[in-house]
């Protein structure tokens, strides 16, 4: 595995600041709260931080509204302590992927400030600008916060863009003085030590709104191959997109290396198993494994050989898959594990959301003055007043609503779950008095030890980096089950995604148990031997050579 990149065999750890661990006391996540928690993340053996943004923001979006590049938001710290961030870190063996937020920036960064003041001003184009088309915004482009993408300026008499809200304008990527600025700030990042970044939306970039176009653009592509010439190229840094419209064939165009572009790419269509064909988020659909079978197997074959996957069930925006997809009451361990091991054993690199290593779950509101996040309190306006109940809008938000994942951290059963001595910035899951970082560390059996082992695997094997990725067809619907294979061994991985009991039968006899989420005897499976998997059962064997552990 010589010429590999790092990032093919490591997995990165999602930390939202705000929400991380308070120092101060002032109810906010803080970056010496990270620092202070490096020990912690060293033990569970992850390579990479991504780190949420942590740059001056007026946060209408907590963060993604950045007014300032070059420095940190207040309330998470100075300059000199993400200095010392980097370089404590890096003392772990751990490297620091900054979000990158360039689609839009607040309303509030200089830019936007001066572009606001008239036709004339030279920053004016660094935005999207257009007239009104008879006395009406230009188009019908909808926010992904709710109402048109358009705002209205008096002074001008014009509307600028904002695909999210409008203290979030759309930076208009046509220009190249824009494009300059936006890698002049890499590069600021890069030299700081930086391990790469996780890039916004950036899909969107090559959008031409006028057009109705706004993801997978025309010019896409060719930005960020520019991009990557003019900052990272020639690095070993990590690049991430976020692109909700990729397909596998985008994907691939992103992530094939001759392409020079990113690393790799957060792709959502699983995210999508459990909506209304057709519709949005908000409106629900029953989970269905044969569905995520089907997604999964076509995304890891597609990009087996060309191209680079990344694995991921949670993010910062997303629910908790315990509570999702899995069961966060009898059997929030066992499908916690479940989740674990389905994904972790697949072909790309992992990445874990603060708090799924100890099966932290939603948090239900009543009501929507316990919600925080300016997308799920813009729905919840915008569906009341079509005429949707408010027990409907309220189960849409406890399903899926982005405040799900960003209640704080839960280190221990003090008050606020050792989170903060203040007053939280967002209320603390009660259920923090049994799920706890302490409580976790304390059993040899809980989901952190769960996660752990799979980190260390794939570090010592590159059948887990590298194999082949094979479903097994013939199952249970609800069981998923697939092998890793390669010149020398062969890995069998069974999940029953099911609270019911499921029969499976081994397609061939097997070597050592590797890792399992109930206890098993040790002996291996024979083949056409059927058995009863539990609920959410799940295990790894060797079928063929054998794993390194040490
Ligand atoms: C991305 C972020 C999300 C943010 C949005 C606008 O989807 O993950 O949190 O609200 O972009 O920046
Ligand atoms: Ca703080």
């Amino acid at each position: 595995m010589n010429k590999q990149p790092w990032w093919q065999s490591t997995v990165v750890y999602q930390i939202y600041p705000r929400s991380f661990q308070d120092t101060n006391n002032d109810g906010i996540g803080d970056l010496r709260g990270i620092i202070q928690q490096l020990d912690y993340l060293k033990t569970l053996g992850i390579g990479a931080i991504w780190l949420c943004p942590v740059y001056q923001s007026p946060n209408t979006d907590n963060g993604y509204d950045i007014s300032d590049y070059e420095a940190i938001m207040t309330e998470f710290g100075t300059m000199a302590d993400m200095d010392e961030l980097i370089a404590a870190a890096k003392d772990h063996g751990i490297k620091i992927v900054m979000d990158l937020v360039v689609n839009h920036t607040s309303d509030q960064h200089k830019w936007f400030i001066e572009s606001r003041q008239g036709k004339d001003n030279p920053y004016r184009d660094y935005y999207v600008w257009a007239d009104p088309v008879d006395g009406h915004a230009p188009n019908a482009l909808t926010s992904t916060f709710s109402g048109s993408a358009w705002q209205f300026d008096e002074a001008s008499s014009q509307y600028y863009l904002h695909l999210f809200a409008p203290q979030q304008p759309d930076l208009n990527w046509e220009n190249k003085h824009v494009r300059q600025a936006v890698y002049n700030l890499m590069n600021f990042w890069i030299e700081k030590g930086v391990g790469g970044f996780r890039m916004d939306v950036i899909d969107l970039i090559g959008k031409q709104p006028l057009k109705g176009i706004t993801g997978n653009g025309p010019m896409l592509h060719r930005y960020l191959h520019e991009m990557n010439r003019a900052t990272f190229g020639e690095t070993d840094l990590m690049t991430v997109g976020e692109t909700w419209g990729a397909t596998p064939e985008i994907a691939k165009q992103y992530s094939d290396p001759a392409r020079e572009e990113l690393s790799m790419v957060f792709q959502f269509e699983h995210s999508g198993i459990d909506q209304q064909d057709g519709k949005d988020k908000w409106d629900l659909a029953p989970f269905s494994v044969p569905k995520l079978k089907a997604i999964l197997s076509k995304w890891q074959v597609a990009l087996g050989s060309q191209g680079w996957n990344s694995l991921f069930w949670n993010n910062h925006d997303l629910p908790r898959i315990v509570s999702r997809w899995g069961n966060d009451k009898e059997y929030r361990e066992q499908s916690a594990k479940a989740f674990a091991i389905l994904l972790h054993l697949m072909k790309g690199t992992p990445y874990i959301y603060q708090g799924e290593e100890i099966g932290m779950t939603n948090y239900p509101i009543q009501d929507i003055a316990e919600a925080d996040d300016i997308e799920t309190i813009n729905m919840y306006h915008e569906r009341l007043a079509a005429g949707y109940s408010k027990a409907n809008i309220i189960q849409s938000i406890n399903a899926k609503g982005r405040d799900n994942a960003r209640t704080p951290m839960q280190w221990d059963t003090s008050k606020n779950a050792g989170f903060t001595k203040g007053k939280p910035w967002l209320h603390v899951n009660p259920n923090y008095q049994q799920i706890n970082v302490k409580a976790t560390l304390a059993d040899k059996d809980s989901i952190f030890y769960t996660y752990q082992r799979l980190i260390a695997l794939r570090r010592q094997n590159t059948v887990i980096v590298n194999g082949e990725y094979e479903l097994e067809q013939e199952t249970a619907a609800n069981v998923f089950a697939y092998r890793r294979v390669d010149a020398d061994t062969e890995l069998l991985i069974v999940v029953n995604l099911a609270e019911t009991e499921n029969e499976y039968t081994a397609p061939a006899s097997s070597k050592q148990l590797v890792l399992s989420n109930y206890s098993r005897e040790k002996k291996p499976l024979i083949r056409g031997e059927a058995q009863q998997l539990r609920p959410y059962e799940a295990f790894v064997y060797v079928l063929k050579g054998a794993l390194d552990e040490h």
